[in-house]
């Protein structure tokens, strides 16, 4: 079975259209500003459908695309952003150019204004289990996961990769509701092995088609959050067609996690607005 991506996304885009409505007709137009460095097409191309997706529910969306040379530059774009009122939330679109770390950023940025979930507040949020904001493709993960009713408690979780926006978050997320979780990455040896085990396998590496049919379990759901290029054509990180008779649920690419992160990322600014309101 195919775990689509879009009837999840769209039940949460649902549940947001009544509190955008209430916080239009208050007259607060909930607003995302996106840090964006790169002018490459497939950065303006993302930007371009977060901005369609958000203006359809009534938000406002606007990029920041001032070039950054270095971390102290980002530093004083979110530190911008964070007193700017009319703002209520940040995305840092990547990649970034090498001369900028994200990670080094982070603090600047008010935690009720990070709705990618990134900030030392939020981290450690997620790290004691009073999850906030959580990074959204990981979020995206759990409610592609909930959605569909697949149980998590006391199940065997593989992920492949270690990113602080995917895999590390995830870790925590999925140990949260109670599931045995297992983290490869480059230096793991004999991944199939492990793979082989899990109930539920995420993966996360970005290297088209990596997961092969010898590496999955019967049965097993399977979450591909990879988005590669290979000839010209988005593909995953797993080899849908050697799987897919194998395991019980896959997400295909494109169309599963892809579109549910940009409906988390919604989700996050109307949490915002009203952490905001309540203030
Ligand atoms: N669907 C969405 O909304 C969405 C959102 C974000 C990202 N993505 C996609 O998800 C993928 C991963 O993104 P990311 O930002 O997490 O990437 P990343 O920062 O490059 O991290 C990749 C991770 O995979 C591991 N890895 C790489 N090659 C490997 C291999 N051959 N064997 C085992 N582990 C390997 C790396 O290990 P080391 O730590 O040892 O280097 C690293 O932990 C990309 O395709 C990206 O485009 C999708």
């Amino acid at each position: 079975m195919d775990l689509l991506g879009k009837p999840v996304a769209d039940a949460i885009f649902e549940k947001q259209k009544p509190k955008i409505k209430e916080m239009l007709a208050g007259g607060v137009v909930p607003k995302i500003a996106v840090i964006r460095t790169m002018n490459d097409e497939p950065s303006v191309r993302y930007f371009n459908s977060i901005k369609k997706k958000f203006e359809k529910y009534g938000c406002e969306c606007y990029a920041i695309t001032k070039e950054l040379q270095n971390t102290y530059d980002l530093k004083e774009e979110l530190r911008r952003c964070s007193e700017d009122d009319s703002i209520h939330g940040v995305l840092v679109q990547r990649p970034l150019p090498k001369t900028v770390n994200v990670v080094d950023t982070l603090g600047v940025l008010s935690p009720q204004k990070d709705i990618e979930g990134l900030t030392p507040y939020n981290l450690a949020k997620l790290f004691t289990n009073k999850e906030f904001f959580t990074p959204c493709t990981a979020e995206a993960v759990i409610e592609l996961l909930e959605y569909y009713g697949v149980e998590m408690e006391s199940r065997r979780v593989v992920i492949l990769g270690r990113s602080i926006s995917v895999g590390k978050p995830l870790t925590l997320m999925f140990l949260n509701r109670n599931a045995t979780v297992t983290v490869c990455h480059s230096r793991t040896e004999d991944i199939s092995s492990i793979t082989k085990e899990a109930d539920i396998l995420v993966s996360s590496v970005g290297v088209a088609r990596f997961v092969k049919d010898y590496m999955v379990k019967k049965g097993s759901v399977i979450i591909d959050v990879g988005m590669n290029s290979k000839n010209g054509k988005l593909v995953g990180d797993v080899d849908y067609e050697e799987v897919k008779d194998i395991v019980s649920m896959i997400t295909p690419v494109p169309g599963g996690v892809g579109p549910v992160t940009v409906a988390v990322l919604l989700k996050n600014l109307v949490k915002a607005v009203e952490m905001n309101i309540h203030d």
